[in-house]
């Protein structure tokens, strides 16, 4: 089997594709708000910190796994801890877990690319109305952006991983930073961009918090898709001569980047428009910001470039992050679709079938969970608040199991598969990795602190969300 398995066709291949994993609408859009909001540079520096200190070794770990075993999730779990029972249960979870956060990523995705064909076609100015979003995600008109991005993803995955996968993070990867690139330059002319930059890059400690670096941590967690098995599954395409250590390092460096730089386009662009805005006034929510508060600032453009300027504007930013939205959504898709071809020797197309079908299910049911269907729409209650099925994937999937699952996930490498497994894997390839001081750091916090912090911040999870208690304020 391991002979017939498909690989990147290089390097690069493998960190374009990856970091097109790892940027996604949460750099776009959730990074710059949280840094604006929570200190500016402060939070730009404790986040870069975390990256470094927390995720990377996170990465490499789930590299490590897929490359040693030329697996699916499932398989590298089972097949290291030789048929535990209990590890096979832990794999079937990093399996669930990106396929239901596909089904939310792919709701939002939709969304987008509508914003996308609106901005294209001239209606600007009704995406900037108050209400239009709430009645364009219960409009039919999504059923057909819908199809459209089911078509491209598969059409993308059909290809398999070299001609598939890599090619269109080949493509797509650089025309979205030429398209981030074009954007910085053109936001930082308006008038007030400089009253953006100073809040988003000078520090204020004083607002740094406990809660704050929870925040910052999840938010770089998921960033750099992490815990959601696709690091794992990207792993095992990778061939044995390649070095995994500097691989992983430049994908996190990349992923940042663009957070960064989206920060330097979506903050000035605010102030520009308002330029005494408080920014304890911005939502944290990502969607809130792109759908009901972006097109505004697009809108209110128009009276330095023109209605068709603007419009010219907005339809680059959706296109920018329509770009990073596919290219994650087809690595998410891509860890059930390697599972079924891996566990049942399924071809491609058969998995991509199966998961197209029983997926588009669930993306529906999600799709009418905005007050169209009662019951998908008042679905549950907790913490004293009644969530659409939409918005418990979301809090059970994002916000409770990834954590989780990367708390698991160091506990696997260090204390099952063991050090000198996981070592032993980074050192095939790159002899320079041996005893280096990496090696050591890596080693000593994926077996004591990461596991830690990553299991607080799921006990606090469970305790916020289902039971509407703080500990960290
Ligand atoms: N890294 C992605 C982002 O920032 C998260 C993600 C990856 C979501 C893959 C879904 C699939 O948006």
């Amino acid at each position: 089997m391991s002979v017939l398995k498909e690989h990147f066709g290089s390097r690069l291949g493998f960190v374009l594709a990856a970091a097109g994993s790892a940027v996604g609408i949460g750099n776009l859009v959730g990074f710059p708000v949280a840094a604006a909001k929570n200190g500016g540079g402060a939070f730009l520096i404790i986040y870069a910190f975390l990256v470094l200190c927390v995720c990377l070794p996170v990465m490499l770990a789930e590299i490590s796994l897929g490359r040693n075993t030329q697996q699916s999730p499932l398989g590298a779990y089972r097949t290291l801890s030789k048929r535990s029972f209990w590890w096979q249960l832990v794999g079937w979870l990093v399996l669930v877990t990106p396929y239901m956060i596909a089904v939310f990523y792919m709701v939002i995705t939709v969304w987008i690319l509508g914003y996308l064909c609106e901005a294209a076609t001239g209606q600007l100015s009704a995406l900037a109305e108050p209400e239009y979003f709430g009645q364009f995600v219960n409009s039919n008109k999504i059923f057909g952006y819908f199809a459209i991005v089911v078509l491209l993803v598969n059409v993308i995955l059909l290809g398999g991983v070299k001609n598939g996968i890599e090619r269109a993070a080949k493509i797509m990867m650089p025309a979205l930073c030429l398209m981030l690139a074009g954007l910085v330059v053109f936001v930082l002319t308006l008038d007030n961009a400089y009253a953006g930059l100073v809040y988003y890059l000078v520090p204020d400690f004083s607002k740094i918090n406990a809660a704050v670096i929870n925040g910052a941590l999840s938010q770089a967690f998921f960033s750099l898709s992490l815990g959601m098995g696709i690091m794992i599954t990207y792993g095992s395409y990778i061939s044995r001569h390649e070095k995994l250590a500097g691989s992983a390092k430049l994908v996190a460096a990349m992923d940042t980047a663009v957070a960064f730089f989206a920060g330097l386009m979506v903050i000035p662009a605010i102030f520009s428009f308002n330029p005494n805005i408080d920014t304890a006034a911005l939502s944290d929510s990502s969607v809130a910001l792109i759908f009901t508060f972006l097109p505004k600032i697009f809108l209110a453009l128009q009276a330095v470039i023109g209605y068709v300027g603007a419009s010219v504007v907005a339809t680059l930013f959706f296109l920018l992050v329509f770009f990073a939205a596919i290219t994650s959504l087809v690595s998410i898709t891509e860890v059930p679709v390697s599972s079924l071809v891996n566990e049942r020797g399924y071809s491609r197309g058969r998995a991509l079938l199966i998961l197209t079908l029983t997926m588009a299910l669930l993306t529906i049911a999600c799709i009418l969970s905005f007050g169209r269907v009662a019951f998908l729409s008042e679905f549950m209650v907790y913490a004293g608040q009644s969530k659409a099925l939409f918005e418990v994937i979301v809090d059970v999937f994002y916000e409770t199991i990834l954590p989780l699952n990367g708390f698991l996930l160091c506990l696997f490498v260090i204390y099952r598969w063991k050090k000198q497994g996981f070592n032993a894997e980074l050192e095939c390839s790159d002899p320079a990795y041996k005893g280096s001081l990496l090696e050591r750091y890596v080693n000593v916090s994926l077996g004591t602190f990461i596991p830690l912090i990553l299991l607080l911040i799921f006990i606090n999870t469970v305790l916020l969300k289902y039971f509407g208690i703080s500990l960290i304020g």
